[in-house]
């Protein structure tokens, strides 16, 4: 029988996951099939249960379920140990993008931290090591990704709309022994410039723009904006203030390779799926 996949999420229409993972299969000679589908932002739990009592393999989990599953994952594993748990990159960010299903235990993983840093370095070449890079946003998609960016010897600043989430985030980064620092924006008294800004927010879905001042951008900086598929009002303002900017498309297909691999064990060749989707 087919091995059967699916990502969660609400909204989850505008999703390309189904498309790149048919992708991957074709690519590299794997059965499996992949689905889209809408969880009620209430019933996310249930949903994973559905899947998994109609034998589904594992699924992805996007927009605003992330920390839910990781939740989820860790207390699943408390009550079936030694088996099943969060990894330490899903621990790390305290929130689970790729969930592997057995019969009585969940397998939880992050892989978008990995797929982020991929894309910038390999993809745009990119380094990371020793940029001034602000993250914006305190959501799951920013929790799985500081970590990855700070082991890759970045200076980051972390801000967000919800100050209080911003300074939650920079202590749970502390815990696990990297200072970062909160850049409240825009404050006139603590004008900054970045190398790379990464735009974690949700705030493209709804056709708004984080408040940057439009000095940020240092010389030659990247833009970088998780969502995909159209042009946001951030990638727009930071074009217009002599930015570089990328979407989230490459970061989307690198973490799904990873989530792919941890399901299958095969690694598909990203590039030339990303060339063939921007076309
Ligand atoms: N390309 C990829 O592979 C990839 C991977 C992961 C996520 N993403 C994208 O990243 C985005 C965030 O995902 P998530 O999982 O972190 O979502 P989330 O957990 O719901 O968090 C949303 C974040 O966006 C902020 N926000 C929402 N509307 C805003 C606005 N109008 N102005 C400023 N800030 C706003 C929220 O701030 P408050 O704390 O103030 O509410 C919060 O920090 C989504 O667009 C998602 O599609 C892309």
């Amino acid at each position: 029988m087919i091995d059967r996949y699916a990502v969660i999420g609400n909204p989850i229409a505008h999703s390309k996951s189904p498309l790149i993972h048919s992708m991957f299969a074709a690519q590299t000679g794997q059965d499996i099939s992949y689905e889209a589908i809408l969880a009620p932002l209430d019933g996310f739990a249930a949903t994973v249960e559905r899947l998994r009592k109609e034998g589904y393999k594992g699924c992805n989990v996007t927009v605003p379920f992330k920390f839910e599953a990781y939740e989820l994952v860790r207390e699943l594993a408390e009550r079936t140990p030694p088996a099943g748990a969060p990894t330490q990159r899903a621990t790390n960010a305290r929130a689970a993008n790729t969930l592997k299903f057995h019969e009585n235990f969940i397998d939880g993983d992050n892989t978008d931290g990995t797929g982020l840093v991929r894309n910038i370095e390999r993809i745009l070449g990119v380094s990371l090591h020793g940029k001034r890079i602000l993250l914006i946003g305190a959501g799951g998609a920013a929790y799985g990704v500081a970590l990855p960016l700070l082991l890759a010897e970045a200076h980051l600043f972390i801000a967000n709309r919800t100050p209080e989430k911003a300074d939650q985030f920079a202590l749970h980064l502390g815990k696990l022994g990297h200072v970062v620092n909160v850049y409240n924006f825009p404050n006139e008294a603590d004008r900054k410039q970045f190398d790379l800004i990464i735009n974690a927010t949700s705030a493209g879905l709804s056709n708004e723009l984080p408040p940057l001042p439009a000095d940020i951008f240092a010389p030659g900086a990247l833009a970088y904006d998780m969502m995909y598929g159209r042009e946001t009002p951030f990638m727009r303002f930071a074009r217009e203030h002599g930015a570089q900017v990328a979407d989230g498309l490459g970061m989307l297909v690198e973490q799904a390779a990873e989530a792919f691999y941890i399901w299958r064990g095969v690694r598909p060749d990203t590039a030339p799926i990303i060339a063939a989707l921007r076309t």
